[in-house]
């Protein structure tokens, strides 16, 4: 199975695994053969019988974001970027995350520590656990992130871990489990939806000497309109989604 995706130039785009494509496939543009679908070679064009062009693209996790399965709220791409980019998240590291939930940002974190490091990712309910597996498989990272259906808050197996994530209802009772699994100078990031949750949070966190309290962020998108001479804020923005609390282990 291979996840190919096609685009025109009005921005119209098709993601699909090779193995779906039972027949000839039908697009606003008119209809692409079965054969040229699956044969579509990274980086070249395919033309729909009415003459459209598409380009085929490798998909990035973004894009295969499109085709996971729903499941529990996920991270925003937006916040998750900012824990790597906050971290120093790279190829190779050991990271822990929780509630796996729809396994979006176990995946997002798996794609960058790739090909050598390491996501394990605890779910405490088997039902998200598989939508995580699902999702993770998507993604075609089945080597590189673990679901586990554990509870986090019981403590996590894991030792010398750069990072741990932390998405879960409770996650003052993920203090503990993270700061044995952290290696000196990793980070715990929690990722909290309201902020009484986050003082429970970071109160817990300074009640540990081993534990630094960094920071507590929110990170608002607002896209712009650019066409012709319209150039304009968007009305909507992509505002709170939840506070970002950066600790790092002494
Ligand atoms: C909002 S979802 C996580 C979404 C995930 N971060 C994503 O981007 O797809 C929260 C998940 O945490 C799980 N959870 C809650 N407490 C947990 C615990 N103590 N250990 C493991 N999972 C837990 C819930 O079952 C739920 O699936």
């Amino acid at each position: 199975m291979v996840w190919k995706l096609i685009m025109s130039k009005d921005g119209r785009t098709y993601t699909y695994n090779t193995d779906e494509i039972k027949k000839d496939f039908h697009t606003d543009f008119g209809v692409i053969t079965k054969k040229d679908m699956i044969n579509a070679k990274f980086g070249r064009k395919i033309k729909t019988h009415k003459g459209v062009e598409f380009s085929v693209i490798e998909p990035t996790i973004k894009d295969l974001l499109a085709r996971f399965k729903r499941g529990p709220q996920i991270v925003t791409f937006k916040d998750s970027a900012i824990i790597a980019a906050y971290t120093g998240l790279k190829p190779g590291m050991k990271v822990v995350d929780g509630g796996a939930g729809s396994g979006v940002l176990a995946s997002f974190l798996g794609n960058l520590v790739s090909p050598n490091g390491k996501v394990i990712t605890y779910e405490i309910r088997e039902d998200f656990s598989k939508i995580a597996k699902h999702n993770v498989k998507i993604a075609g990272l089945e080597r590189i992130v673990k679901v586990k259906n554990k509870d986090m808050s019981k403590g996590i197996d894991e030792k010398n871990v750069d990072l741990v994530t932390v998405d879960v209802k409770s996650p003052w009772e993920i203090v503990e489990p993270a700061k044995k699994a952290l290696k000196v100078g990793g980070f715990l990031v929690a990722y909290i939806p309201t902020v009484l949750q986050v003082d429970d949070f970071v109160r817990e966190v300074n009640k540990h000497k081993e534990l630094k309290y960094l920071r507590t962020i929110e990170i608002i998108e607002r896209g712009w309109k650019i066409e012709e001479r319209v150039l304009r804020p968007m009305s909507q923005m992509l505002a709170h989604t939840g506070f970002l609390i950066f600790v790092r282990k002494l």
